[in-house]
């Protein structure tokens, strides 16, 4: 019986390649791709998402929800990601259709229609849909089996500040909302991603596939590791999003501990930070499987392997 998942996503090439990996993958039913404002605006988000489930020759069906933070104002990333959210190769403007229904209220409506318990929420962007569908309707948070989602960092500090990941960075209080909700959480930090790092190799192996999606892969990771490899001095760029659909198909990749994380919505200078006790110290209870290790081998293995399949 394939595992039951919504992901929650602001396309962004490393977002493409998580969902190109779970549409390809049989284990997983995606019920719906569900668009938030983040690496670019909404617009721009949920057209990209409809151009990923073409691209794939899927119908997966794409829903809009916000386009700001709960209480903040948008900061997106065109210059990691360029101005259109999927720079690095031309594709077609999507005829794949948005849906009316706006995204948050799918998210009720779907957690309220499925038995508790059968539906894994993977977000990869800002968490502003979860949290104002759980703001919304408090009943679906004890029907939400998981979340498993891209966000935050240990000891491998922040990306946009020095102490916040950016997902969490642009809605600290939708990231409170969720850290605090209860649901069972797995987190996939930069203290992962920054070791799921692509190659020269790794990037060829999927042009020499010779696919329409082996093609818009090497030419996303192209452009997108421009920005990482100046900034970080690595070979490659870190493949953010796909470590956590690479979770729900191969969890024994991934090293971790059941620890407590609190969300900074304070402070200015912290603000958006992941305060993850990885040492246990603060006698605060533990709400996260908060990770730290990749085997990056077999995560590759993984991705190639399944994206050749489309
Ligand atoms: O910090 C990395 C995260 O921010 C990734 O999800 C990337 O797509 C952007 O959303
Ligand atoms: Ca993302």
């Amino acid at each position: 019986m394939p595992r039951k998942i919504i992901i929650d996503t602001d396309p962004g090439q490393d977002d493409a390649v998580a969902i190109l990996l779970a549409l390809a993958s049989p284990e997983l039913e995606v019920l719906a791709l569900t668009a938030v404002a983040g690496n670019v605006p909404l617009p721009l988000t949920q057209k990209n998402a409809r151009t990923i489930v073409q691209l794939a020759g899927h119908q997966t069906p794409v829903y809009a929800g916000c386009d700001a933070p709960l209480k903040r104002t948008l900061v997106t990333a065109e210059y990691v990601h360029g101005k259109t959210g999927l720079d690095g190769i031309p594709l077609p403007d999507p005829t794949h259709p948005l849906q009316d229904q706006h995204a948050v209220d799918y998210l009720i409506d779907t957690l309220r229609a499925h038995p508790a318990g059968t539906i894994t929420l993977c977000p990869l962007g800002p968490l502003t849909n979860i949290a104002t569908a759980f703001q919304r309707a408090p009943d679906i948070i004890p029907r939400v089996a998981e979340i498993v989602l891209m966000g935050g960092g240990c000891f491998e500090g922040g990306n946009i500040t020095p102490a916040a990941e950016f997902n969490i960075y642009v809605d600290p209080e939708a990231a409170d909302i969720v850290f605090k909700s209860g649901v069972p959480l797995v987190v996939m930090p930069l203290d992962v991603t920054h070791k799921a790092l692509t190659s020269r190799a790794w990037v060829e192996e999927m042009r020499a596939l010779g696919t329409p999606v082996g093609q818009a892969v090497a030419s996303w990771t192209d452009f997108f590791e421009r920005f990482d490899t100046a900034k970080y001095g690595s070979e490659g760029a870190p493949l953010h999003d796909p470590c956590v659909i690479a979770y729900l198909l191969e969890p024994a990749l991934f090293t971790g501990r059941h620890i407590n994380v609190e969300i900074e919505t304070g402070s200015e200078l912290t603000l958006g930070m992941t305060v993850a006790d990885w040492w246990r110290v603060s006698g605060r209870e533990p709400n996260a499987m908060f990770m730290g290790g990749v085997d990056r081998d077999g995560f590759y293995r993984l991705l190639t392997e399944r994206l050749g399949r489309l």
